[in-house]
């Protein structure tokens, strides 16, 4: 599916001059042939699952309007000609087979990234002039699309007011170029873009996530108030009379932090398998999935059944910690402690999204893996393949 990539650059002449710094256009970085993705599908999809869907119309009720799915046919029988978009997120979790447009960016680290994001434009659709976060490739997949950015510095960052949307209202673009299918445009975060259908298109962004300082910082507190080491509380037997009561004296104020420094040097040693949790954490899981793979109506544990094959549960993320003395194996928030000889066998896990019954078979000879396997199959972590959910080059979707 690769072409070039990064055309005539290295991936590490991409990190080391673009990455996180600077926008990249390569034409013909990725090969679309044969992808014919029916928007009716898409529709489809956000009417009969929860995946994360917006529609935005551009002069719809409001100058920009967005409606937030999961929607119903008249959603999209009410919209007019042009100048709207449709955009899901998750996708990969619905048409595994978009997962192959993840794998060439797999020269980052897989907690890094966030999601597929799909979206269908009638012509003159876009959601308007904006910035992200975050970095995101913006591969062209079906029709052409006209993408406008700033690389100044100084732009003006007023936003629109009356819509929910943070649309830029004072846009000034100093680039501009059209993309045809196969073409990719980089852009790391805080350049602002537009991007605009010019006739009908179809454009999928590679989405990443960092999280902000205070998010995390925010997580690892909710996390750590939870620890042993927090269930103390501040005590003062035998204190002093004070002089003035408005004091706060030092010798409280020690005591107070000694509380807080004492809590967080104990739970700092457990801090790299908190980041691993926390890092593979998955969304909720949606219903129209679980369903699809047969895990709501299921009320026995599953257990691994040889020679049948296997996959993530979409949306399961798996990562692992090379420590001195074992290896942490991630998967979906929780934590496995493994021996340095499993590591081949937890890449295999991290790496591969399908589990194919031969590979399972070998891995099971180890009892520690067979046991892995197992607790990751009674959570549902890994699940039979044979509920495939959505069949792409059919056209057709379960959910509907
Ligand atoms: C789109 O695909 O329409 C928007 C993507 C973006 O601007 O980030
Ligand atoms: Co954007």
């Amino acid at each position: 599916m690769t072409q070039r990539l990064f055309g005539s650059l290295s991936t590490e002449n991409f990190l080391e001059q673009h990455w996180q710094q600077k926008p990249l256009l390569v034409r013909q970085a990725v090969d679309t042939a044969g992808l014919d993705i029916d928007p009716a599908e898409l529709a489809g999809l956000c009417c009969d699952t929860e995946a994360p869907s917006r529609i935005v119309i551009e002069q719809g009720e409001t100058p920009w309007q967005m409606k937030v799915g999961p929607f119903e046919e008249k959603d999209f029988t009410s919209l007019p000609a042009t100048h709207w978009s449709l955009l899901i997120n998750d996708i990969e979790n619905y048409l595994p087979e978009l997962r192959a447009f993840i794998e060439p960016f797999r020269f980052l680290p897989d907690w890094r990234i966030d999601d597929l994001m799909i979206s269908y434009a009638t012509n003159q659709g876009s959601v308007g002039p904006h910035l992200d976060e975050y970095d995101v490739f913006l591969i062209q997949l079906q029709g052409q699309r006209q993408w406008s950015i700033t690389e100044k510095p100084d732009f003006d960052d007023s936003l629109l007011t009356g819509t929910d949307l943070k649309i830029l209202q004072n846009f000034q673009p100093d680039q501009q170029w059209d993309l045809l299918p196969g073409d990719m445009l980089y852009l790391p975060p805080g350049v602002p873009h537009h991007g605009v259908a010019l006739g009908e298109c179809m454009t999928l962004s590679v989405g990443f996530r960092a999280p902000s300082s205070a998010e995390l910082v925010q997580s690892w507190l909710d996390d750590i108030a939870d620890n042993e080491a927090f269930r103390g509380r501040f005590s003062d037997a035998k204190r002093q009379s004070q002089a003035d009561s408005g004091e706060i004296a030092q010798q409280d104020l020690a005591g107070l932090k000694a509380i807080l420094m004492q809590g967080i040097k104990e739970s700092s040693d457990s801090l790299d398998a908190w980041l691993g949790k926390y890092l593979t954490e998955g969304k909720r899981p949606d219903p129209a999935l679980l369903e699809a793979f047969d895990i709501q109506a299921r009320d026995d544990i599953p257990a691994l059944l040889t020679e049948a094959d296997y996959q993530r549960f979409p949306g399961t993320r798996l990562a692992y910690i090379t420590g001195e003395n074992q290896i942490s194996l991630f998967v979906g928030g929780l934590e496995f402690s493994l021996d340095h000889k499993h590591l081949k066998a937890v890449q295999y896990l991290c790496r591969e999204q399908e589990y194919l019954a031969p590979a399972l078979a070998s891995l099971c000879s180890d009892p520690a893996m067979r046991e892995l396997l197992n607790t990751l199959i009674n959570n549902n972590k890994i699940v039979l393949m044979e509920h495939y959910p959505c069949d792409l080059d059919t056209g057709q979707s379960p959910y509907s």
